[in-house]
């Protein structure tokens, strides 16, 4: 819970930090990556950088936090820090690198706001991001051990098995693990990260869905190609996995993660991921009546496919659209316990 004493300077501050946002992030990320360049090599993906999306993510996040920690101010938000816990855990983000963020992040803060960042705004502030930073660390720690793995360990070599097209534009790629460790079922909506070094060298992250459900020893995922034009260049990672990445070869993934899996038959997909998969699949729209083949091999979720085993018994069969199937919501628990 925040102090009486940064609630009052958070509240006061907070309109202008807000205004500012996009160029804290700005200034943060360029702060960041030059005392830390190798934050850009395998952790931070650079086409997000450079297109711009995301820039705001980290810090407007954390502005995010402070306006429901203002509004509701009895209960710490947590249930906003689940998205980004799972997506730190697929990079294998380690606790001291919250500290290296820290830096930064008020360091930005300060540069931005001039005068107006006094030590006491800065305290305040500083409180708001180590009470999410600390949330996060222990969610990200709940969700390796309960894998077991640490951050470290995440990445994991697999094999190229299969590489096919669905469309002139979408590869799907299954994987099999070449080590003992279990390949554990997941959950609609999960996805994977897949991490390449690029031709320059440089090591990059990237998230792909999983389309299919586990059978204990692959991951399934498809791949659309992202094209150039009007000055921006081809995707990187997607045009690396379409033209050089062929069977036998060996790709490195990351854990399982994502929360978007639905829990109620009315509850089909959580709203961000159904809008963004919607706006990532054209064609592949919640609301289709019926997919079309070019929906049903591209929806980014195992549409039309086995269900989990694990969920099969209680898996709605109800839904014809294209989109996730449910869980009724008895297996919910179930679920989250034997998977996370
Ligand atoms: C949770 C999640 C799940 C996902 N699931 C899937 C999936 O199932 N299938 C799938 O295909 N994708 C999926 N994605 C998207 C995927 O992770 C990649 O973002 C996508 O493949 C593009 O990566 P890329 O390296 O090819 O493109 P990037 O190289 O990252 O480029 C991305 C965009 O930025 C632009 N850009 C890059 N550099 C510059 C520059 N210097 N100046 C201007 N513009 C620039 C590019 O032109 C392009 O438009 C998912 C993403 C998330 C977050
Ligand atoms: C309190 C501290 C932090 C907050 C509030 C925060 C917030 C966020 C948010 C909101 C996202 C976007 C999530 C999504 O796309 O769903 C994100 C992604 C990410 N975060 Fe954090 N984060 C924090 C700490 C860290 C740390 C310590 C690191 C490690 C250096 C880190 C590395 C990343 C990376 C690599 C991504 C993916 C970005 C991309 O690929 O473009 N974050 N974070």
């Amino acid at each position: 819970m925040l102090s009486d004493k940064s609630r009052r300077v958070v509240e006061a501050t907070l309109p202008v930090v807000a205004e500012h946002i996009g160029e804290i992030a700005e200034r943060f990320y360029e702060h960041m990556f030059s005392a830390h360049p190798e934050l850009l090599d395998g952790v931070f993906n650079r086409g997000n950088q450079a297109s711009g999306e995301q820039q705001r993510a980290l810090a407007g996040s954390v502005a995010a936090y402070a306006t429901k920690l203002l509004e509701t101010p009895e209960r710490t938000p947590e249930h906003l820090l689940s998205r980004i816990a799972h997506k730190h855990a697929s990079l294998g983000i380690r606790p001291d690198q919250y500290q290296i963020v820290n830096h930064h992040l008020m360091w930005a803060i300060a540069d931005t706001l001039g005068q107006a960042a006094t030590p006491e705004v800065a305290g305040a502030w500083n409180e708001v991001y180590w009470l999410m930073a600390h949330s996060l660390i222990h969610e990200e720690r709940g969700l390796y051990g309960a894998r077991g793995v640490t951050p470290e360990t995440v990445w994991r070599p697999w094999e190229v098995e299969k590489k096919f097209r669905e469309t002139r534009d979408v590869v799907t790629f299954v994987v099999k693990r070449i080590d003992d460790r279990l390949v554990r079922t997941s959950l609609p909506g999960q996805y994977v990260t897949v991490r390449l070094r690029m031709p320059d060298g440089v090591l990059q992250p990237r998230q792909y869905s999983l389309t299919r459900a586990d059978d204990g020893a692959h991951r399934q995922f498809s791949v659309k190609r992202v094209e150039g034009g009007d000055g921006r260049p081809p995707g990187e990672m997607s045009t690396l996995l379409h033209d050089s990445v062929d069977v036998g070869d060996m790709l490195t993934l990351s854990l399982r993660t994502g929360t978007s899996y639905s829990t109620t038959p009315g509850d089909r997909w959580s709203s961000p991921r159904r809008e963004s998969a919607s706006r990532r699949w054209p064609g592949c729209s919640p609301t289709s009546r019926r997919p079309s083949p070019d929906c049903r091999s591209r929806c980014s979720t195992r549409t039309w496919r086995r269900p989990p085993s694990r969920c099969a018994a209680r898996w709605s069969m109800t839904s014809s659209n294209c989109r996730t199937r449910s869980c009724t919501s008895g297996t919910r628990t179930a679920l989250t316990a034997s998977n996370r």
